[in-house]
């Protein structure tokens, strides 16, 4: 089982993310740490420990983080996941609470605790793992592994050049890769512009047609309007990718790169990416698209595995 911390600006894919790591009996969640990007950090929150509730796993914590970058103002995606993160949909808080400490220090302690045991998969702009690079120096080296959604080689979602979890904080997006972790997986848009809930994918969610099916069906509404504007056949489910490569590795093909991050000026949060083979970092060039959504939605819904291969070959 792979032991692992989710870090979320819990938007709507973060919740395909966090399904997916709490139902998969290959993931260990040990504990959910937000951060403000998709939406702001109290609603972040609230989203985090209402899917926990929804799923039965109130006993997993959640340690609040960082409410804005380090150096820039903040941005939102309201247009892809709404005001409260998840679409707009209204739901009853949770009856349970983030835990007293912060992200940082629980970052900080639990992967000192268990040096090299614990990977961690940050999916929200990487404004926590960098203030945690920054308070410890021994926490770098104490990762496991860091598996990130975030970079674009080509276009990017938020300007021409820049995806949005590196532009929301480039500053700490510069600071990660510039840390010397042992090993870093991106997962950026090159590969998850190829995964949107497609409207085949959308007519699935409601024949399996349970609470959950239909939650997800409704929450995705708006980013998938959104995005279908684009030009793109559905709302895009980056972040799930991430947890699907840690389920089954042979979902991703992978290079080894380096990193480079424009912090400023028109070009900010682009990543600059370079083939290079004494590189520890990995960059995700390719993907089995079939594989990914087999994953995705056969652990979330393992008992309507007929209908999903009905959808899915
Ligand atoms: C990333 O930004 C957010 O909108 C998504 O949740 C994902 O983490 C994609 O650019
Ligand atoms: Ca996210």
């Amino acid at each position: 089982m792979e032991k692992i911390i989710l870090d979320t600006d819990m938007g709507i894919d973060d919740v395909f993310a966090l399904l997916l790591s709490i139902y998969s009996k290959k993931i260990d969640l040990k504990a959910v740490t937000t951060v403000e990007g998709n939406c702001i950090l109290e609603n972040a929150n609230k989203n985090a420990l209402k899917i926990l509730e929804m799923s039965n796993c109130n006993n997993i914590p959640v340690y609040s983080g960082m409410d804005k970058p380090l150096q820039v103002e903040g941005v939102y995606a309201e247009y892809v996941h709404g005001k409260n993160g998840i679409g707009g949909v209204e739901y009853t808080l949770a009856k349970t609470q983030v835990e007293e400490k912060s992200a940082i220090d629980y970052l900080v302690e639990e992967t000192s605790k268990y040096p090299n045991e614990i990977t961690i998969v940050a999916i929200g702009p990487l404004t926590n793992i960098a203030l945690a690079v920054q308070k410890d120096p021994d926490f770098v080296k104490n990762v496991k592994r860091l598996i990130i959604m975030g970079s674009a080689e080509g276009a990017g979602n938020v300007t021409p050049d820049a995806e949005f979890n590196f532009y929301r904080d480039p500053h700490a997006a510069k600071i990660v890769m510039e840390s010397g972790f042992k090993d870093i997986v991106l997962v950026g848009l090159d590969v998850t512009n190829r995964i949107p809930l497609t409207k085949k994918l959308e007519e699935m969610l409601l024949n399996i047609n349970t609470e959950l099916s239909k939650f997800l069906y409704k929450a995705t509404r708006m980013g998938a309007e959104f995005d279908r504007n684009e030009g793109l056949d559905g709302l895009i489910l980056n972040d799930p990718l991430t947890i699907a490569y840690l389920i089954d590795n042979s979902v991703l093909k992978l290079k080894n790169v380096d990193v480079e991050i424009e912090t400023d000026g028109e070009k900010r949060g682009k990543s600059i990416i370079k083939n290079s083979d004494n590189s520890n970092y990995k960059f995700a060039y390719d993907l089995d698209i079939n594989k990914f959504y087999k994953i995705l939605f056969s652990e979330i819904f393992p008992e309507n595995t007929e209908i999903i291969n009905q959808y899915i070959k």
